[in-house]
């Protein structure tokens, strides 16, 4: 099966191409290459006759409808976005452009082609969100996230991504254009970009800098492993019903404290300090503006329907992620010069 994957440079996607390839299927990865994208997290496939690269933005119709033209995919799986909340605090206009624009953009070229091609039958357009589209949950743990919560974004970020699902369901009700979609919760793992909650604490506590907790700590989110979701991702691009949505989530619920915490552990034990504990090190800083205070996905419909459970616990998660920094300096060194990691970004309110 040939594979069209936006955002494949990015934390996600390149997780997608990754796993993808390593099964077999030929990927065509588009992406405009911004600040979040690495495509060193792209070795392992590089060198493959099954990957090819297209560097494209969303934003450019005519470049989008070459693409189709040019390699005739039998799916899309639409990743690229503008994803970093605080990001969109300080600069929302990006997330409208991508996040809106964009998949109107993506949506019609794929369209077109479908058309074009005799409407095929197995063809998909696999549309990839987040639960913060529907806004904070309670602290009761009986209330979670299902397909069925109504959409309550909160921030530039989620509000766009829920701008950009309804435009995926009315494209197929509307032309017919065979969608699905997902929406997960928060991923970690290797490759993680550096100003992300996970590697800030693990790079800040390796460099003796402080870990900056926003407000309290007490926000909770539902921890899914990066591999973990590319595995139900591609499963649900293959197998999941037209027209239709899955939660995906890790039956991970932590809140960002413990998550810290844990966090420190690991180092402790991993890479101990000549003295006390990575903990110490924790710092407690000005929340973000309009901090959802929890997250959490009841995953029974990808469960009951398509059989699919997460494989890692957040415990065996953060190990690994833990090691692979470690290891790999060298891919998330060069990363940390990049504009706006390392500074405090989502203050302005
Ligand atoms: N990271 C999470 O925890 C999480 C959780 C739920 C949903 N999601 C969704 O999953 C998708 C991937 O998230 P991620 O964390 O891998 O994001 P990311 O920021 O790591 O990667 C996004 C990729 O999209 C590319 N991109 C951005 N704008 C583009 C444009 N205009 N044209 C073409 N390419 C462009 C970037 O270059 C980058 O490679 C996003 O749609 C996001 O909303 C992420």
């Amino acid at each position: 099966m040939k594979l069209l994957v936006t955002g494949g440079a990015g934390f996600i996607g390149s997780a997608v191409v990754r796993l993808a390839v390593a099964r077999g299927h030929e990927v065509v990865n588009l992406d405009a290459l911004t600040y979040a994208a690495c495509l060193d997290s792209l070795a392992t496939v590089e060198g493959s006759p099954l990957y090819q690269f297209e560097q494209a933005d969303i934003r450019d119709r005519a470049a989008l409808d070459r693409i189709f033209s040019a390699h005739q995919p039998d799916l899309v799986m639409h990743l690229a976005a503008e994803s970093h909340v605080d990001r969109s605090i300080d600069g929302p206009g990006d997330f409208i452009e991508t996040n809106i624009t964009g998949t109107f953009n993506m949506l019609e070229a794929a369209r077109a082609y479908w058309s074009r091609a005799g409407r095929p039958e197995g063809f998909r357009f696999h549309h990839i969100s987040t639960d913060e589209v529907f806004g904070s949950l309670p602290a009761d743990p009986e209330v979670l996230f299902t397909e069925a919560t109504a959409y309550d974004p909160r921030s530039p970020y989620s509000a766009s991504k829920a701008a950009s699902d309804h435009l995926v369901r009315a494209w197929g009700e509307t032309y017919g254009l065979p969608v699905v979609l997902t929406n997960c919760s928060n991923n970690y793992g290797p490759y993680h970009f550096p100003e992300k909650l996970i590697p800030v604490i693990i790079l800040n506590a390796l460099a003796g800098k402080p870990l900056p907790i926003y407000g309290d700590g007490s926000n909770i989110r539902d921890w899914l492993y990066v591999e973990d979701h590319a595995d139900a991702l591609l499963l649900v691009a293959e197998k999941g019903l037209t027209g239709r949505s899955y939660n995906i989530g890790g039956e991970n619920e932590r809140s960002n404290l413990e998550l810290v915490q844990s966090l420190c552990a690991i180092l402790d034990r991993k890479r101990p300090k000549a003295e006390g504990s990575y903990a110490d090190q924790i710092s407690f800083v000005i929340d973000r503006p309009g901090h959802d205070a929890r997250y959490a996905i009841d995953p029974s419909r990808i469960r009951d329907e398509l059989g699919w459970r997460p494989s890692v616990t957040v415990e065996e998660g953060l190990e690994r992620t833990v090691d692979w920094y470690l290891n790999n300096a060298a891919w998330w060194q060069p990363l940390l010069a990049r504009q706006g990691v390392g500074q405090r970004l989502g203050v302005k309110a």
